[in-house]
């Protein structure tokens, strides 16, 4: 009932020239959108080029961020009614390294999630947690109210244009390992939980949820084998072109 969702989350890495490079390179090369859906967030400053060339294929190229106005006096930021008119459907908000280095709370997130979908993009919501929450034992209440404030507002009709990400940090970056498939699993499963209260069963059965930390080849099977896992969120694993497409051959 949940297509596969595969999104690459490039960071703060590649050139436009090595951008260019790797979109040609695996762009013809995917199975086709009925089966799985693909998606490359990529920095800013490559979205324009990377959207036309990847035009009728079944590579979408999404943001990594956005701000929460339209428009004003905001140095650096960048604008979602703007990177809609670029044609850009899909936002990444509330990643962990956002929340940690930018200081972006839940109820900057939320605004952020408010106005991409004024602007008609879909916001793909992370929900971290820290080790520091895991050893207090107070995990799943830092889950729950991540996604009851990143949410809030958000209406049952805006819903089906929502997907969720469950993005330990003590599971992301080199030298981390990822949670296990249980584990990954266990967190989807909250934040479904969490939906289900704000929006019914079967509205929260709709919602797409993925997996992100550490996913690689090995892990990448028995993670997308969960019940609640739709999909995941790949970083150092998706710069590689080769990799990349042999992860979305597994989907
Ligand atoms: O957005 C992706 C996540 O931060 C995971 O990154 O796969 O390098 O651990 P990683």
């Amino acid at each position: 009932m949940r297509k596969p969702l595969i999104v690459g989350n490039w960071k703060m890495y590649k050139t436009i020239t090595e951008a260019v490079a790797y979109v040609d390179r695996i762009k013809a090369q995917l199975p086709p959108a009925d089966q799985v859906e693909v998606e490359l967030a990529v920095p800013t400053l490559f979205l324009q080029s990377l959207v036309e060339r990847t035009r009728g294929t079944n590579l979408k190229i999404a943001a990594e961020n956005c701000f929460y106005q339209d428009e004003g006096a905001f140095t650096g930021e960048t604008s979602p009614v703007a990177l809609r008119e670029l044609g850009i459907k899909h936002v990444i908000l509330g990643h962990s390294e956002r929340r940690r280095l930018f200081y972006e709370s839940d109820a900057v997130v939320n605004q952020k999630v408010h106005a991409a979908l004024q602007a008609g993009i879909c916001p793909l919501l992370c929900v971290d947690e820290t080790m520091k929450r895991q050893v207090q034992g107070d995990r799943v209440q830092w889950v729950v109210s991540q996604v009851l404030t990143g949410l809030a507002g958000v209406t049952a009709a805006q819903l089906p244009r929502v997907t969720l990400a469950y993005e330990p940090s003590w599971a992301i970056g080199a030298g981390k390992a990822a949670a296990t498939p249980s584990e990954a699993n266990e967190g989807c499963y909250l934040i479904r939980q969490t939906l289900a209260r704000l929006y019914g069963e079967s509205a929260a059965a709709r919602v797409r949820i993925l997996y992100g930390g550490s996913v690689n080849q090995t892990n990448l099977p028995a993670l997308l084998a969960q019940s609640d896992i739709d999909g995941v969120l790949i970083g150092r694993a998706s710069l590689d072109p080769a990799v990349f497409l042999q992860m979305v051959a597994v989907a």
